[in-house]
Order: structure tokens, then sequence, then C-alpha cells
């Protein structure tokens, strides 16, 4: 061989590396990028390239400083947490408690801060360009990739020890039109009235640009969660659920980066196999979403109910009461009622006094009737009405718009309280089961077996039913088929503290995994229904069967075909199974 050609041949052979390398590069190890080469990628992407720290450094370096001050104030601030390269929402997704690294907030005082998951570089992209740039830099260098948006999710895949974060905040664009013509599609085939948002717009504000033209869109009920990162692509519920589907059920094309680099277009005309994974299939897999574009909607008014059940903490009365809810649901659902509601059985009131609360939010789109809502609410309250140990206020009013719901009911003020350590559950329970004759007892009866610590909620989701129900035969896609038969979400969550050892962590992840969520998965049993894959455990067993039931094994040759080298990779995905929980190695089968 010619000597000349040796090097450039080491060189190929190097960049040749990572496809099949068992591991991603380490920041400790030689294969890590020289500062040259990272001044070489922050040229490309005209100086958006930052070196990483947890937010609470300042407190660990200077308790008595101003930038400590700010980050103490901002700690639960959701808008704060978006935008910082060095955080997400969740603090546990922060700290890697298998290696003790953390940088707590709240030990600032007596431990040292360790970089923990959080990312080492971040690429705080403005462009398509941006995000093709920093792409290409992790695959010739064998990095782990990130993608953070808001850093909203509770399985923590926005964050990963030693990687390259490609934080989407600075891609703000919305751009509204009457009638969306998808790419490739015949002048003609015009879809109506649509939004395409970039990829950092936060649902804040996709609302408050919305507002100004009088629509809407299905979205989520958060500030800063992003419309079109983590939530359309795991699906994305929302209290317009039952109006008009999933978000992802509206979602009409997509601007994807691919794991080559390249920018291609996804919609019903082209790359179809990739639109059909990105709706349900789940962020950080098949590429990465630059821009989406969804339908939007007329402004409407709209009927709020609110229910409200109590008695005196620990009285079976309660748990009767949740049956009878959960028997009038299919009810309130089949008029249109989409909400929330939040069972808290154990909620303190004064010292060794308790009650156990219920309370509900039920919205019903385009409407002003509330004759009509109250008189579908009326056999419940009868029923309650009837026990004298429990105790019922009702009342029903007419919203002017959605957006006055949204700005004034739903999520009023410009952040969501996060911050804290947070472990969810979640299963998706059908509408079969409750208008069964024994399926309400039944899930109340497993509801019951949980421990409630105080002010502990359970949360029940009615975010589906309605449009969803009747989308399958219209929407071909990703989404978990279990979807169109459930009537309600219903999620749980642990928490732990700053000191929780990781031995003590992993009890209650043990106790959270074998013996909680199988309670819930009995009631319809383990191969029926599932969970929603956002809002589930990071440990859920079996993930691929109970967030994609049996659209799982398409989902894994599209990610062969799009991304066989697991460039895009994070906790419970698809095609995480052939990584470890970090994806930072290959699991060697
Ligand atoms: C306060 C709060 C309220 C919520 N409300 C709802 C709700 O009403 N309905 C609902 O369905 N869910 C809701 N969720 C859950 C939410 O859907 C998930 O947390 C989701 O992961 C958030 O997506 P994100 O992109 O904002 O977050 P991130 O954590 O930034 O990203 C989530 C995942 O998507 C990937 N990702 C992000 N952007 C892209 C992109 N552009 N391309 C490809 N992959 C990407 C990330 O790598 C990560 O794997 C809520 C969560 C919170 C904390
Ligand atoms: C990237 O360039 C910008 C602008 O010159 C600079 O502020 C920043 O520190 C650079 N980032 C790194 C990691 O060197
Ligand atoms: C949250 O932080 C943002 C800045 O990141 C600020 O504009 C906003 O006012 C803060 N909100 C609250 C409730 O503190
Ligand atoms: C973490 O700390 C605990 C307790 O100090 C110790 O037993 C354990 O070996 C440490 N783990 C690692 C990976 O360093
Ligand atoms: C609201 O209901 C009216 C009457 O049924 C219907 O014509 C209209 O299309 C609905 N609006 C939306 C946005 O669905
Ligand atoms: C609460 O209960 C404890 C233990 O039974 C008792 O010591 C205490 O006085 C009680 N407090 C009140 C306010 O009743
Ligand atoms: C239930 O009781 C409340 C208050 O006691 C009363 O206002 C309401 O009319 C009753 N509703 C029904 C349907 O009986
Ligand atoms: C339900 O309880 C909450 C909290 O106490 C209260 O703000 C709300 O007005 C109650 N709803 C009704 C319908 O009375
Ligand atoms: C396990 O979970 C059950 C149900 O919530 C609870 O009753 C029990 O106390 C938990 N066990 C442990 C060891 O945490
Ligand atoms: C855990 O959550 C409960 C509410 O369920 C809350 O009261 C408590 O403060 C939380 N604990 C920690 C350590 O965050
Ligand atoms: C954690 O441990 C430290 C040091 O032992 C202590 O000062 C602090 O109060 C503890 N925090 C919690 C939430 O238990």
């Amino acid at each position: 061989m010619n000597r000349l050609l040796l090097p450039l041949f080491i060189i190929a052979k190097a960049v040749a590396v990572p496809s099949s390398a068992p591991c991603r590069c380490q920041s400790d190890e030689p294969c890590w990028p020289s500062t040259q080469q990272w001044t070489t990628l922050n040229h490309s992407i005209h100086g958006n390239l930052f070196k990483v720290q947890p937010v609470a450094m300042p407190c660990y370096e200077s308790p008595s400083s101003t930038a400590c001050r700010e980050v103490t104030a901002l700690w639960s601030n959701s808008s704060w947490r978006a935008a910082q390269p060095g955080a997400v929402q969740w603090e546990n997704w922060e700290a890697w408690p298998e290696q003790n690294e953390s940088c707590y907030l709240e030990s600032a005082s007596y431990m040292r801060c360790k970089q923990g998951r959080i990312s080492r570089y971040s690429a705080i992209v403005r462009s398509e360009h941006h995000i093709q740039e920093a792409v290409r830099f992790a695959r010739r260098h064998n990095l782990r990739l990130v993608i953070k948006n808001s850093g909203h999710d509770y399985l923590g895949r926005s964050t990963a020890p030693h990687s390259l974060q490609i934080l989407t905040k600075g891609m703000k664009r919305i751009h509204i039109v009457d009638n969306f013509v998808p790419e490739g599609a015949p002048y003609y085939k015009g879809q109506g009235p649509a939004a395409t948002l970039d990829a950092g717009v936060s649902l804040q504000e996709m609302y408050a640009a919305l507002a100004t033209r009088n629509r809407i869109v299905v979205g989520g009920s958060a500030h800063t969660v992003g419309p079109v990162g983590g939530y359309i692509q795991g699906g994305g519920h929302s209290f317009l659920g039952t109006w008009k589907g999933m978000a992802s059920d509206n979602a009409l094309e997509f601007s994807v980066v691919t794991a080559t680099g390249d920018l291609v277009t996804a919609n019903a005309y082209q790359n179809r196999d990739l639109f059909w994974a990105l709706r349900g299939g789940g962020g950080a897999t098949f590429g990465i979403v630059a821009k989406a574009t969804v339908r939007t909607f007329d402004e409407v008014p709209m009927v709020l109910a609110h229910l409200n059940i109590s008695t005196n903490g620990g009285d079976p009365a309660f748990w009767s009461a949740m049956a009878d809810f959960h028997a009038a649901l299919p009810a309130l659902n089949a008029a249109g009622g989409a909400g929330y509601y939040f069972m808290l059985p154990n909620l303190p009131l004064v010292e060794n006094q308790s009650t156990s609360a219920f309370t509900l939010m039920l919205v019903f789109a385009n409407t002003s009737s509330t004759t009509g809502i109250n008189r579908i609410f009326e056999p419940l309250l009868e029923r309650l009405n009837a026990t004298s140990s429990v105790t019922t206020q009702y009342a029903s009013i007419v919203l002017p718009s959605i957006h006055y719901l949204i700005s004034n009911i739903l999520i009023p003020g410009n952040a969501d309280i996060t911050g804290g350590i947070s472990l969810l559950g979640s299963r998706l329970f059908s509408r079969d089961l409750l208008v069964s004759k024994d399926g309400p007892a039944r899930l109340v009866s497993a509801l019951k077996q949980f421990r409630y610590d105080p002010g502990q909620p359970m949360i029940g989701h009615v975010v589906a039913g309605g449009a969803v129900a009747d989308n399958p035969g219209m929407v071909d896609s990703a989404l978990h088929p279990a979807w169109r038969r459930t009537i309600v979400h219903i999620a749980y969550g642990r928490n732990w503290s700053v000191n929780t050892t990781w031995a003590q962590q992993q009890a209650i992840i043990n106790n959270f995994t074998n013996v909680e969520l199988p309670i819930l998965q009995a009631v319809e049993g383990a191969h029926e229904m599932g969970a929603y894959l956002n809002e589930a455990s990071a440990y859920e067993p079996n993930f691929r069967e109970s967030f994609w039931g049996s659209n799982y094994p398409r989902l894994y040759k599209i990610k062969q075909k799009w991304d066989p080298t697991g460039i895009f990779m994070a906790r419970k995905t698809v095609g995480s199974e052939d990584w470890d929980d970090e994806g930072l190695c290959r699991i060697i089968k």
C-alpha cells in the first residue's frame, strides 16, 4: 500500500467504526473529540455549541453568589428548566445514582457536584442545517446523542451520560395557513387549515399564537411540553382528544433529519413508513423532527363540569363512590366529556384528621348547554346523594372559548411546577371494562390496594373515546391500538428524596414494578390494553407490548431501516432492547 495513503486509510477505518462499535465513546476515553474538533463543530453551527455543567453548580462553588440565588429561585420553574442545557424537568434524570453522581441543589452544602446524566456538550440548534451538522458529528465520533426539547420526559429520555445534546429551544417559528397541501400531493389535495410548528415551540407559545387567529390545535395540558417533540411522536393525549382525536391523529407532515444527516419529508405521499412511525412510535427513535404540520380547528365555546366528592379519611364509602363514578364515566365520555380527575384517598386536613377526596374536571367542546350536560350527570349525583357519609359538590358553567379554558383554568401563568423527583406508572383502561357489570368494582378494588402517602393522588386522564375511538378506520398510525378502546389512562407516581441511596431507590422501583404495576395490569389482564409510553414507568417490563402492542414488529423494522446503527436512542424506545439502559453500549447477544 502507498505509504501516503495509509493515514487516510486509518482515518477511513476510524470513521467506519461506529456502526460496529459495541459502545459509544465516553468523555474520559481517547476517542472523545479533541477541543479542536469541538471547535470545528461549533463553527459549523455558527457558534451555538456550549460546554454543559449541571445547573446547580454555582451553588456548590459559591452559595452566596447571585448565580446561586437565581438558580434557587428558578429551581421549580419549568420554562427556565426547558431552556437550560444543564437541566431537565425531573431531577432524578439529572442524577446517575448507579454511579453515585448527582448535583442536587438540596445537597450543595454537603456533597460535590457531579455531572451525572447531564450532557457534556449542547448544540443549541437554530435551523435544520444545525441539526444535520450535529447528527453528522455525533455519527462521525460515535457519540451518544440526546435530543432535548422541553426535557419533560418522565422516563429520562432527554438526558444521557457522556452525551452530546441537541437542544431545540432556539427553533420557534409558527406558520399558520388556511389550506395545507402536503409536499408531493396534487394541488387539489389540500388538507384544510393547519399550523407548521418548529421543533422548539412550546404548548403555551402554540396556544397563544393560535388564539390570535381564533384557532385551536389538539395539544396537551402543560406550559412547556413541546407539541411536536416527544409529545406528538408518542401519540399525544389531550382534553380535546375526545372531540378531535389524538394529537398524532392530526399530524399532516413532518420534516425530519435522519440518521445519515439528510433532511426528508414524511407525509401521506412520501416516506410513508416514517410518517406512520412518527405518529405514536415515540420520540428519539426514527429521526429528529425539525418541524411538523398539524390540523387546526375553529374556536368553539364549551361547558366545564366540576365535581367534588369527599368522605372522612378511610371511610369505605369513598371507594363505593369511586365505583359509582367509574360506572357513570362511559355515559359522560360518550356525551363528549373529556378531562382529568384526581383521587386523593389520604388527604391530611389538620393534625390527626384526613379526608378522602375526589375532584373531576370534564369539558364538553362545542356546546353551550349546561342543562344538557347536567342531565347526563344527574343519575350519578342522585346515587351519590343517597349516601349520607358522602359529600358532593357539582357545578357546570359555559366557557366562551377553548382558549379561555386553557389560559384561565388549565394552565394559567407561564410555567409548570417541576424540579422534583418523579417516577410514573400508567395503565390504559377500556370502555368495555367500565360498561361491564363488575368492571367498575374490579377497577376500584385494584386502586384500593395501593398505599397512599399523605396527599398522593391517583390521576385519571379522560382523553380518549369519541374521535380517538372513531379514528382507527381513518388514521393508520403506530399509536398503540389499545388507545382506540381506551376510556381512561390512569397514572400514579412515587418519589424519594435527594438522600435516598441507590439501593433504597431500587427497593422503591422494585415494589413499583413488581407489586404496584401488576395490580393495575391484573384488572384487564397483563396482555390486554397497555400503557401510555410518555407517562409510563421507566422500568416498564415488556415495554414493547405495553407501549405498542401489535405494532411493535413493524416499528422495529422501520427503526432498522432508518437508523440501523442506533444513533437515536433513549430508554424504552423502539430498538432500545439492543442497548443498555443508558444507551451507551450495545448488548452483545
Ligand atoms: C407538566 C406535564 C404535563 C403533561 N401533559 C401532557 C398531556 O396533556 N398530554 C400528553 O400526552 N402528555 C403530557 N405530558 C407528557 C409529555 O408528553 C412527555 O413528557 C413528553 O416526553 C414531552 O415531550 P417533549 O418533547 O416536550 O420533552 P423532551 O423530554 O424534551 O423529549 C421527550 C422525548 O422526545 C424526544 N424528542 C424531543 N424532541 C424531539 C424531536 N424534535 N425529534 C425527535 N425526538 C424528539 C427526546 O429525545 C425524548 O426522548 C406532560 C408532562 C408534563 C411534565
Ligand atoms: C462556540 O462559539 C461561541 C461563539 O464564538 C462561543 O461563545 C462558545 O463558547 C463556543 N463554544 C465552545 C464549546 O467552545
Ligand atoms: C419562569 O422563568 C421564566 C424565565 O425562564 C420567567 O419568564 C417566568 O416569569 C418564570 N415564571 C415563574 C412562575 O416564576
Ligand atoms: C456508591 O456509594 C455507595 C455508598 O457509599 C457504595 O457502597 C457504592 O459502591 C458506590 N457505587 C459506586 C458505583 O461508586
Ligand atoms: C361545532 O358544531 C357545529 C354544529 O354541530 C358544527 O357544524 C361545527 O362544525 C362544529 N365545530 C367544530 C370546530 O367542530
Ligand atoms: C394526634 O394523635 C396523637 C397520637 O394519638 C396524640 O398524641 C395527639 O395529641 C393528637 N393531636 C391532636 C391535635 O389531637
Ligand atoms: C344532591 O344534593 C345536592 C346538595 O345536597 C343538591 O343540591 C342536589 O340537587 C342533589 N342532586 C340530585 C341529583 O339529587
Ligand atoms: C371543589 O373543591 C375545590 C377545592 O376546595 C373548590 O375550589 C371548587 O370550587 C369545588 N367545586 C365545586 C363544584 O364546588
Ligand atoms: C408495595 O406497594 C404496596 C401497594 O402500594 C404497598 O402497600 C406496600 O407497602 C409496598 N411495599 C413496600 C416495601 O414499599
Ligand atoms: C413526594 O410526593 C408527595 C406527594 O405525593 C409530597 O408531599 C412529598 O413532599 C414528596 N417528597 C419528596 C421527597 O419530594
Ligand atoms: C439529607 O442529608 C443531609 C445531611 O445528612 C441533611 O442535612 C438533610 O436534611 C437531609 N435531607 C433530607 C430531605 O432528608
